[in-house]
Formats: structure tokens, C-alpha cells, sequence
């Protein structure tokens, strides 16, 4: 019997030069025992060398499934790792063979551990410790399923290079310092300081929570309850769960009041061929059955800047106003970061009715589908023509469908400009609902374009009234 031990760190390196070693040796997997050392980081434990390094090619789908599993907690995973690269050049077509049994389960326990990184990656929270003037200092307590914490250390040393901080967790601690990652041992539930980041993931946590939206089934399987105890926001679930569907309840009995009014002074001002509820009145495809109102635009009849979203939300179809729920807050918030003024804008839809399916007492957003858009073109030409912007902001793929005539591809063209038949330039980003759906880890990221891309649009438009009112002076004054 051949016995390998299997250091914690590092532990894909040292499994594959055993198992090249095993299989130029010919060792067949019955006679392997397989250990794995959770005792410490001792960088200079490794396997028994048991035999010499061998030259076995494996494919690319055995190297990425081993550099997976190799982190799981299941004590069999290198068993199981060296029997079915045993098993490779003897088995034609096993990477591919969906039914065979051993292989489904190493896929299994590759997708628990992916699994287990992406919360990692969402789920942890630094609390800021000694920072000096130079650098600031971060520590994070987390407990993963799997052993993950060496292969998730470099997401967090490149998403947070410009600090020092550590991860503890119970089977390995993780430095970030001066732009080096090191180990070192785990550590049992360490006390970290209060911190008032904490007070900010509440309020954003609180936010971002859209009480019509509650699905407790689905919240808890994205952020399981084995991580409350270590996330500052969770405090808050019970207690919006709790409240959610009187909340949802009561915006649901404030609404239908006003719309109807505001719809007729907006419509009302439209040069159009309809009479003024023409827009409530519209049954140009089927959303106007199921819908409580149209939502029109809103905004200064000479506003420069024109906002084109997708449809009203759940909020928005009872209000009668467009973007007042949590994807218009959101877009408020960053627009005012940006230096885009919304209120001198004026803010629209592709589609004018509210589209979802029921579910219980909830309604859920689906989106219009072309012949939806297509018919809504005409209110939405019809707006262009009263407001005649300057320039227009799409945002997301339904408004770039509306007014380009080409939906795909938001991600490609996003930040770019492109030209209405009339020539109106249209400025094309995301819509901000995108951001409250995106996994957490790339939240920062992805807010921070959107922000980029309003601030380009902001200026744009600057630049586009400024070439209005005249020639802007460049290079030298003539002597
Ligand atoms: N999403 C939109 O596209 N428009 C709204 O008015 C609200 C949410």
C-alpha cells in the first residue's frame, strides 16, 4: 500500500505531482491510501514521494475538474481524483460520459465547491482594524463549507489590492499585506471590532429590499442562513420579511388615487391626434388588460436630456409615475454622483403598461416582448416629438430595441452613441434594475461603469449644447 499525505496548502500542487508519480508508476488506485494534512501550513510538507514523476498527458477537462474538487471537504476527493485519472487512457470519451457515475459525482462536487467561492466571495465582510496614514487595514472572519480559502485569496487581493487585510477562517488564515498573499493556520471564531461600514451594508441592505419582490424561498438559497451570523445586514431579515407583505399591502392601497389625474395633465399637453386619456385608453396590445395604469413620461417640456427605461415596475404601475421604485432610486442616487441632473430631464419608458405575471399576491416583472415595444413606439414617438431632446439615454435592452430598432448586445455597446433615423443620438447603457440583480462580488464594478456611463452622458450633452450655441474657440487667437 502506497500512502500519500496531502498538505492543506497547496494541496493541488502536491496531488498532482503524487498522482503523476502513482501513474508512472503503474500504482493502481486500490493501493493508495490518501491522507490529507489539516494539522498546518507547513509550506515544505508534501506528499510521500512514492514513485518518480511520470510525463502523463490528461486532458484539460480532467486538470480543470481536479483543480476544483481538490478543495472539497469530502475526505474520498483525491481517492476518487486518482481513480478516474486511472481510469482516463483506459475509458475512450469518459470526460464526456454524462452517465457514468463516478464522474457525475467529481462534477457534483466540483459545482459545491464553485458554489462555496462565489458565497465566499459575496459573503465576506472586513471590518477596518489599526490602519496607519500609509495603508489601511481590514479583517474578515468567514466559515466556507469547502476548503476554499487559498483559491478564493486572489479574487480579494485584486478586488481590494490598495489595502492590507486578512481572512480568517477555521482552516486557514489568508494575509493580504503590501500586495502579498501568505497563509497561515486557521483560527476558531476570532473577535473582530465593531465597524461603522457595518451601519452602511444595513442601510444599503434596507434599500435595495422591495417588500412586493419578497421571495423568502429564493432569498434563502442565495444567502443561506449559515451566513447570517457573520453578515451585518442579516440582522435586518427577519424583521423586513416580517413586515414585507403589510408594506407591499399598503403601497398597494395608496395607489390608484392620483395616477388617473396625472396621466390627463401629461396627455394633455401631447400634440397628438388622440384625445388627452387617449394614453390610458390605449389598447394597442394586450398589457393595458392587466395593468392599474399607463404610466407616461415625466419632465420639462424643453428638457435636453431625454431618459428612456423599459417599462414601469410594479411600483411605477401603482404610483402613475415612471422610475419612483428601487431602480429609479438607485438611478437618482448614482446620477447625482455622475452629475446628471434628472430633474431637468425628461424620464420615460419604451412601454407605458406594467407587464408581470402573478404569483400569490405578488406580481412579477416580465419583460415586453418586440410586438409589446413596437406598439409603444408610437407614444414614445410621440414624446420625442413634443420634447425633441438633444440627446437621448437608453437604458437597457428594451429602450435601445425602441429606439434603435436593435436590442442585443447591451453589454458590447453600452457607453457608446448611435444615431435615430432623425439623427437624434442615443447614448446606450444598462438598465439600473441590473445592477440590483448582479452577484455581489461584481456589484462595486458594474455600478462604477454605470456611473462612468452617465457621467459620459452628462457630458455629452454638454458638449452638444455648447456646439449649439456656437463654435467653441479652439487653438490660437488670430493676432
Ligand atoms: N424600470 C423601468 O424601466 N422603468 C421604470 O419606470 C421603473 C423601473
Amino acid at each position: 500500500m502506497h500512502t500519500v499525505a496531502i498538505p492543506m496548502l497547496h494541496a493541488d500542487a502536491a496531488f498532482r505531482a503524487a498522482a503523476r508519480g502513482l501513474l508512472a508508476a503503474q500504482i493502481p488506485p486500490e493501493d493508495v491510501l490518501w491522507q490529507f494534512d489539516t494539522g498546518g501550513t507547513d509550506l515544505f510538507a508534501g506528499p510521500a514521494a512514492t514513485a518518480a514523476p511520470g510525463n502523463a498527458t490528461v486532458p484539460r477537462a480532467y486538470v480543470e475538474l481536479m483543480g476544483t474538487v481538490v478543495w472539497h471537504c469530502d475526505p474520498e476527493r483525491f481517492a476518487r481524483l486518482y481513480a478516474l485519472l486511472w481510469r482516463l487512457p483506459r475509458t475512450a470519451g469518459l470526460m464526456t460520459d454524462r452517465g457514468d457515475p463516478a464522474l457525475a459525482k467529481l462534477r457534483a462536487m466540483e459545482k459545491a465547491v464553485r458554489r462555496d467561492r462565489h458565497k465566499m466571495t459575496a459573503f465576506v465582510r472586513f471590518r477596518e482594524i489599526d490602519s496607519t496614514p500609509a495603508r489601511r487595514r481590514f479583517a474578515a472572519w468567514f466559515e466556507p463549507s469547502h476548503y476554499i480559502t487559498e483559491m478564493t485569496a486572489p479574487f480579494f487581493a485584486t478586488r481590494f489590492g490598495d489595502m492590507d487585510w486578512i481572512i480568517q477562517t477555521p482552516h486557514l488564515t489568508a494575509h493580504f499585506i503590501d500586495g502579498k498573499i501568505s497563509f497561515g493556520d486557521g483560527v476558531t471564531n476570532p473577535p473582530l471590532p465593531d465597524d461603522a461600514t457595518e451601519d452602511l451594508w444595513r442601510t444599503y441592505y434596507a434599500n435595495i429590499f422591495n417588500p412586493a419582490r419578497l421571495k423568502v424561498k429564493a432569498m434563502q438559497a442565495e444567502m443561506p442562513k449559515k451566513y447570517w451570523k457573520n453578515l451585518p445586514e442579516a440582522s435586518l431579515i427577519p424583521g423586513l420579511i416580517a413586515d414585507a407583505e403589510s408594506r407591499a399591502r399598503a403601497m398597494q392601497d395608496a395607489a390608484p388615487t392620483l395616477p388617473p389625474l396625472r396621466t390627463d395633465r401629461v396627455m394633455a399637453t401631447l400634440p397628438h391626434p388622440a384625445t388627452p386619456d387617449a394614453l390610458n385608453a390605449c389598447t394597442r396590445c394586450p398589457l393595458y388588460r392587466d395593468a392599474t395604469q399607463a404610466v407616461p413620461g415625466e419632465g420639462p417640456n424643453d428638457a435636453r436630456l431625454m431618459i428612456v427605461g423599459e417599462q414601469p415596475g410594479d411600483l411605477e404601475d401603482l404610483a402613475g409615475r415612471p422610475f419612483v421604485g428601487p431602480a429609479g432610486q438607485l438611478f437618482d442616487r448614482i446620477a447625482t454622483e455622475a452629475g446628471l441632473d434628472r430633474g431637468a430631464a425628461y424620464v420615460t419608458n419604451a412601454v407605458k403598461h406594467f407587464k408581470f405575471t402573478p404569483r400569490g399576491k405578488r406580481r412579477i416583472h416580465q419583460r415586453p416582448d418586440r410586438s409589446e415595444i413596437e406598439a409603444c413606439t408610437w407614444w414614445l414617438d410621440a414624446e420625442r416629438d413634443r420634447i425633441k431632446p438633444k440627446l437621448i439615454l437608453a437604458m437597457g435592452a428594451t429602450a435601445m430595441q425602441a429606439l434603435t430598432g436593435d436590442g442585443k448586445a447591451v453589454m458590447k455597446r453600452r457607453g457608446t452613441v448611435e444615431s435615430m433615423g432623425d439623427g437624434t443620438p442615443v447614448f446606450i447603457t444598462v438598465h439600473p434594475s441590473y445592477l440590483l440583480r448582479v452577484p455581489d462580488h461584481i456589484r462595486a464594478a458594474e455600478t462604477e461603469s454605470f456611473r462612468q456611463d452617465l457621467a459620459a452622458a452628462a457630458a455629452l450633452l454638454e458638449a452638444i449644447v455648447a456646439d449649439e450655441k456656437g463654435p467653441r474657440q479652439t487653438g490660437t487667437a488670430p493676432s
